[in-house]
């Protein structure tokens, strides 16, 4: 079951629902792109890859639900259809992306309104089906660089809930799981919304990996401790010179994992990679309500004070220098980053 598909039948978006798993598993179906907006900014869905498809399959709604009679008030709705999608939530640069690249082939094509919405539908199809095929291709180039008897720390979700299907750096370690190598994981809880020990922790289980959940601050002592081989997490988006804006946590991470020798590798498709942004400090940071910081409870009673505060940004830059290497589809990106990740990129657009 893919996390985000297409019903032919009803021609509606289904959905997977992560606010709830793995309590219970629930598929949603999306008429509206409204709501898909609305999923993407509460979480139903989450994860660079996988909102970028959501927001595609999104416009393929739109273009449904457009009562346009041409092509140029269809494109004119498609237009202001993805900037509500593409405002749904800032970080992940996948969503930008698999809008821009829909309304590009639309721009592109000339037809009746009823022949734009195929081609909508169409490339929004093919935008799910190549990252299912991407993340195989990452994960292959990754697994080379799993040995086994790893132990691995992984931070957030980056399964087949992250994506389409399969993964990214959750994906490498299945694929290395796959080819017979033991592996052991040790799963970041990622707080405040525990991508880790509700998702993550699902999904290993399934696949028969195992595993130990960790409070993010215990990620520091393993990696002192030397009980760890490698780190690897995903990205939102990959600014030109090689930093990488990743779940909120990850920066702890890779300082602790460099300063005690361990390799660092973010796992992600070149869609991730956004070379119109020079640096990480110029990469959108998402603040989410500070409920998601409150809400811990015990016996049903809040932790925190009445009236405490919070702040909650949902993810942080992690400097280049600090990353091992870049896992993309196109090959393992080594420093310097400014130079190979544009030839990753670029070797994608011209294949
Ligand atoms: O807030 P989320 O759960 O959408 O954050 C997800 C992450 O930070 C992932 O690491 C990232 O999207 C890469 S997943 C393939």
């Amino acid at each position: 079951m893919r996390t985000v598909s297409w019903d032919y039948d009803k021609q509606t978006l289904i959905m997977i629902d992560q606010r709830i798993l793995p309590g219970r598993f629930e598929l949603i179906h999306y008429s509206d792109y409204r709501d898909v907006a609305q999923a993407i900014t509460d979480m139903v869905v989450r994860g660079a890859p996988a909102i970028g498809a959501a927001a595609a399959f999104g416009l393929a709604l739109a273009a449904n639900q457009s009562r346009a009679e041409t092509a140029k008030t269809l494109r004119a709705d498609l237009k202001s259809a993805a900037e509500e999608l593409a405002a749904a939530r800032p970080t992940a640069v996948n969503l930008n992306w698999a809008l821009r690249r829909i309304l590009k082939v639309v721009g592109e094509t000339e037809g009746s309104p009823d022949e734009l919405r195929a081609v909508v539908l169409a490339e929004a199809q093919r935008i799910a089906d190549e990252d299912v095929e991407i993340n195989q291709r990452m994960a292959r180039h990754g697994a080379e660089l799993i040995n086994s008897g790893d132990v691995i720390i992984h931070h957030c979700n980056t399964g087949a809930l992250a994506t389409v299907d399969w993964g990214t750096a959750l994906g490498v370690i299945r694929m290395a799981h796959e080819q017979g190598k033991h592996i052991h994981v040790l799963v970041d809880e990622t707080r405040p919304r525990l991508q880790g020990a509700r998702l993550t922790a699902w999904e290993l289980s399934q696949y028969g990996i195992p595993y130990d959940i960790i409070s993010d601050n215990a990620a520091g002592y393993f990696l002192r401790t030397g009980q760890v081989q490698k780190v690897l997490f995903g990205a939102d988006r990959v600014a030109a010179n090689g930093d990488v804006a990743n779940k909120i946590g990850t920066y702890m991470l890779a300082l602790a994992a460099f300063d005690n020798g361990v390799p660092a590798y973010s796992v992600v498709p070149t869609s991730t990679v956004d070379l119109d942004t020079p640096t990480g400090e110029q990469i959108p940071i998402e603040e989410r309500p500070a409920d998601e910081v409150l809400d811990l409870q015990r016996q049903g009673e809040l932790l925190s004070p009445a009236g405490a505060t919070a702040r909650n940004p949902a993810f942080d830059i992690t400097p280049h220098r600090l990353l091992t290497g870049i896992i993309t589809e196109n090959g393992v990106v080594y420093p310097p980053f400014i130079e190979n990740l544009r030839k990753a990129v670029l070797a994608e657009q011209t294949a």
